[in-house]
């Protein structure tokens, strides 16, 4: 590396990547270290406006270790899965010229340079709401653009892979695949875009953020026990999913709703069958998470044509996909009927997001809340409990755009004069 005069450098590059929902879930690795998937999956990228992690990958010759921040707070790169990616990555690196900066970074010097990394997520990451998907799509497009890689054939979403398996999804906007691949060597498990964001862009999405005391069984070693022990695993992926992924597809290219959503909630709940399958059996949704099913499939049935699809990872919290504004206002009506804020929250605190829904839906003030009528579905003997304090808060989104560069400076999370985070 050469600079002008002998003054120290620092190169940095910021990007913003969004996180994503799996409408046809990836559940089973054939192999764990390369992170190659036994079933396609499908996703739907979340509006980085709303949930993103933003990332600077900062370069410099007065660095001596790879090092990295997230929330601010530093953390060990010492992991298999980091170290995948940082060497995946170094070997694709390229020539790097900053004329007005007058640094010179030639191809082999990136063997030698270490990167400092920043990292922080605009929601928050005990919500359990897929920050590793969008953290390693964020470094792996980040430092693709620092080393000046020239990303071929979806090589960049095959390096996020490596991290964490549904982090390949993020690197693109709208709707996504992740073909499994055949290859052993894992270069042809990819994501593909199958349309972009604005391709359906009436679907809003309402995410509940579902409190819960319990540490979950974490997405790696679930399925590692899912794999070893269920049964119903194997069947779903060699039979179900291949069927359920054509049937998808084309519902995504006609905008077929009533498909999208039959085939979303039929396969969200396949998934935690396989997770009750799995010996001992992991529950990832609780009673909270069931009432919202059963708000929604309440509606759909009353409604007689589906009007939300509902799908949960491995946490209680549920992401609700409605087909246009009119039917996520009523969505929302029905949510805060059902689980209110507790008395001390307002209301602005309760839906994050896109705030307009709340006008849309004619919720104002708490009093707007506290006046809200039982649904008609419910109507003629069904009880009804409150569950008030049951969600921490709703997040109201859509589909968004993939990754994309932060060319303003100031909002690098790297101080550029010490080289560590503001
Ligand atoms: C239930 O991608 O978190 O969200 O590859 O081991 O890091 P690793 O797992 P991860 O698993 C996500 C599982 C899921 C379904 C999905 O996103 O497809």
């Amino acid at each position: 590396a050469v600079s002008k005069g002998s003054e120290p450098w620092i190169l940095m590059v910021t990007a913003r990547s969004p996180t994503n929902i799996a409408v046809i879930k990836y559940w089973g690795k054939r192999d764990e270290t390369l992170i190659l998937p036994i079933n396609d999956s499908i996703s739907v990228t979340l509006d980085p406006d709303h949930l993103c992690t933003t990332t600077t990958v900062a370069v410099s010759p007065a660095f001596d270790s790879d090092r990295m921040w997230l929330n601010g707070k530093e953390i060990s790169l010492s992991g298999g899965r980091y170290q995948s990616c940082l060497r995946e990555i170094r070997r694709r690196a390229g020539d790097v010229e900053d004329e007005k900066k007058g640094i010179r970074i030639r191809k082999v010097d990136w063997e030698r340079l270490r990167v400092h990394i920043a990292s922080y997520n605009n929601f928050p990451t005990a919500a359990g709401l897929a920050s590793s998907a969008a953290g390693f799509a964020c470094l792996a497009f980040a430092l693709a653009k620092l080393m000046n890689i020239k990303e071929e054939n979806g090589e960049l979403s095959s390096i996020a892979r490596q991290g964490s398996g549904s982090a390949c999804r993020s690197l693109y906007g709208g709707f996504v695949k992740w073909v499994m691949g055949n290859d052993a060597s894992g270069h042809d498990s990819i994501a593909v875009q199958l349309a972009n964001e604005s391709h359906w862009d009436d679907l809003v999405i309402i995410i509940a953020a579902v409190s819960s005391q319990q540490k979950e069984t974490s997405s790696t070693a679930g399925m590692r026990e899912s794999f070893d022990t269920s049964t119903l695993l194997h069947y779903r992926s060699k039979v179900v999913v291949p069927r359920r992924i054509l049937q998808m597809e084309e519902a995504i290219r006609n905008r077929d709703f009533q498909s999208f959503a039959r085939l979303t909630c039929a396969d969200s709940n396949q998934f935690h069958a396989v997770c009750l399958d799995t010996s001992p059996p992991i529950f990832y949704m609780n009673d909270t998470s069931r009432r919202i099913i059963n708000c929604v499939e309440r509606w759909n049935q009353f409604e007689g044509t589906p009007q939300v699809a509902y799908t949960y990872d491995a946490g209680p919290n549920a992401v609700l996909i409605a087909c246009n504004r009119a039917a996520a206002s009523l969505l929302l009506k029905r949510l805060l009927f059902y689980f209110p804020p507790s008395p001390d929250t307002e209301l602005t605190s309760y839906l994050l997001g896109d705030k307009s829904i709340l006008e849309e839906a004619g919720l104002q003030t708490m009093k707007d809340v506290e006046n809200l009528q039982a649904p008609p579905e419910i109507k003629g003997g069904i009880s009804v409990d409150k569950n008030s304090g049951s969600v921490s808060y709703f997040i109201c989104t859509r589909p968004g755009r993939g990754p994309t560069l932060v060319v303003d400076e100031d909002q690098a999370l790297i101080d550029p004069r010490t080289g560590i985070p503001k």
